[in-house]
């Protein structure tokens, strides 16, 4: 009988232990994810300007924001010196095409899906593989 108490009491403190720490774990974990898409977002339209060259344009010049990173032109043809120049920026909203590995190798290595660089004028981006994660929640966010 006692050792039957004992036990209860013992599987009572494991329970409250793990609560313990689950739940700020958890806590945690999702506000990571918030930020991380925060944080992506931030990245996307504020300092690297992904929009600019992946988002339409109208007849005026501006970017088409009901559009918003589902592929463009490129609106320049390619200077003399650029030997490798594509002129289509592809859709990036949802980045369903890449495996987040390979977005992460893109974006923190400039090698592309195919293992070679892509070419210009996408910038060879050189990011810390957290702020790479970061766009890359963010773009996996999008429709
Ligand atoms: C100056 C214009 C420009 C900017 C800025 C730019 N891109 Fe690009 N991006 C391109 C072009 C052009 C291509 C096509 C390259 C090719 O076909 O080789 C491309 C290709 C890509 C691809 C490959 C898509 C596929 O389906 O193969 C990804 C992913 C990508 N860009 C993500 C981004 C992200 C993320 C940013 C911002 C952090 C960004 N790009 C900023 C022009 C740009």
């Amino acid at each position: 009988m006692k050792g039957t108490r004992k036990k209860e009491r013992n599987m009572k403190a494991l329970v409250f232990a793990v609560v313990l720490i689950a739940v700020p774990l958890l806590v945690y974990s999702q506000s990571r994810t918030t930020s991380s898409v925060e944080r992506g977002k931030y990245i996307v339209e504020s300092v690297a300007m992904c929009g600019h060259c992946h988002t339409p344009r109208n007849g005026s010049g501006e970017l088409i924001m009901s559009q918003w990173l589902n592929g463009a032109a490129v609106p320049v043809k390619a200077p003399a010196q650029f030997r490798s120049w594509a002129e289509y920026a592809p859709r990036i909203a949802g980045l369903t095409q890449f495996t987040d590995e390979q977005a992460l190798r893109l974006l923190t290595g400039g090698i592309s899906r195919t293992g070679t660089p892509l070419r210009n004028p996408m910038p060879p981006y050189r990011m810390s593989r957290e702020d790479a994660q970061d766009v890359v929640t963010y773009l996996k966010s999008l429709e």
